[in-house]
């Protein structure tokens, strides 16, 4: 069922869990989440990079796969199709292309640029419907040629973002898209409590799922966060379960080649990640 993402944001947030936002990249990848969610019965977030809906020949392609997949399949948990940091161009091409969320992220401008653009956005989504993510204060790292420097926000910029009216606020604590490195210092939870505080009931988003440790992502939730960004990692499965099917010379056995035998291992990776994800952000059998 697909919807925006207000409704099962406020629900996570009472809850104290959170709602997985899986990015997609092509068809494999969005019937592995959605099945997924179905099978576990939980909300999910399907995220379209503008990279992303390039690849896939733009947002009208994916929107229109999303909305007919989500029939064929006969999913009954709700699906949010969310634009992942959107520039203001890709949030109207998106809201035309039938999307049921996005995010605007407008945190490289300066802080009354950002405001001023993410109120217009949220006038014009609620208007029709649609949920909308703001950011403030850079995630660190690449997203899909999205480069972040990864500062912390400053809560009171938060606060003045979540008095726009956002169904969900995306606030820098140190996070990176990507793998961490060695000498990350960890997310600052100092932050995260400071605009918690600040922002009250807005859920709050973390962003960089990949590669965040157990206990921290749980101390995030018990913080305010009620959505998780993962990317990397449904990446990562894929490779690793496709490199082993091809290095066990599966592809020249019979008709190993062929593309449904070839990428089956993949797309089995995928939904084990994302199993394993909605599992620690405890949204399994909240759309039941
Ligand atoms: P990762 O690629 O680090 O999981 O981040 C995903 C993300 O935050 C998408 O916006």
């Amino acid at each position: 069922m697909l919807v925006s993402a207000t409704e099962m944001l406020k629900k996570a947030k009472a809850g104290h869990y959170a709602v997985g936002q899986f990015n997609i990249n092509n068809l494999e990848w969005t019937k592995s989440i959605l099945l997924t969610a179905e099978e576990l019965k939980s909300p999910v977030i399907l995220g379209v990079s503008e990279g992303a809906g390039k690849y896939m020949t733009g947002f009208k392609t994916v929107a229109a796969m999303v909305k007919a997949m989500d029939e064929e399949l006969n999913i009954t948990v709700p699906v949010a199709l969310h634009l992942d940091h959107g520039s203001y161009e890709g949030c109207y091409k998106c809201i035309k292309a039938g999307f049921t969320s996005i995010m605007f992220d407008g945190s490289h401008y300066p802080i009354e640029e950002n405001i001023a653009k993410t109120q217009e956005l949220v006038n014009v989504a609620h208007a029709l419907g649609l949920s909308i993510e703001a950011e403030v204060g850079s995630i660190g790292g690449e997203e899909d040629g999205v480069i972040g420097r990864g500062e912390c926000a400053d809560p009171d910029e938060c606060k003045a973002v979540a008095d726009l009216g956002v169904d969900m606020l995306a606030a820098g604590i140190g996070n990176i898209h990507g793998k961490y490195p060695e000498n990350w210092e960890g997310l600052s939870f100092e932050t995260l409590d400071a605009i918690q505080q600040k922002t009250g009931i807005m859920p709050l988003v973390l962003h960089g799922g990949t590669g965040i440790p157990e206990d921290m992502i749980k101390k995030a939730i018990d913080l305010g966060v009620s959505k998780i960004n993962v990317n990397t990692e449904c990446q990562l499965s894929f490779a690793a379960a496709t490199r082993e099917y091809v290095e066990a010379g599966k592809d020249l056995e019979g008709k190993g080649f062929d593309p449904r035998k070839l990428l089956a291992p993949g797309a089995d990776a995928i939904k084990a990640t994302v199993k394993e994800k909605m599992e620690l952000f405890g949204s399994v059998g909240k759309a039941e």
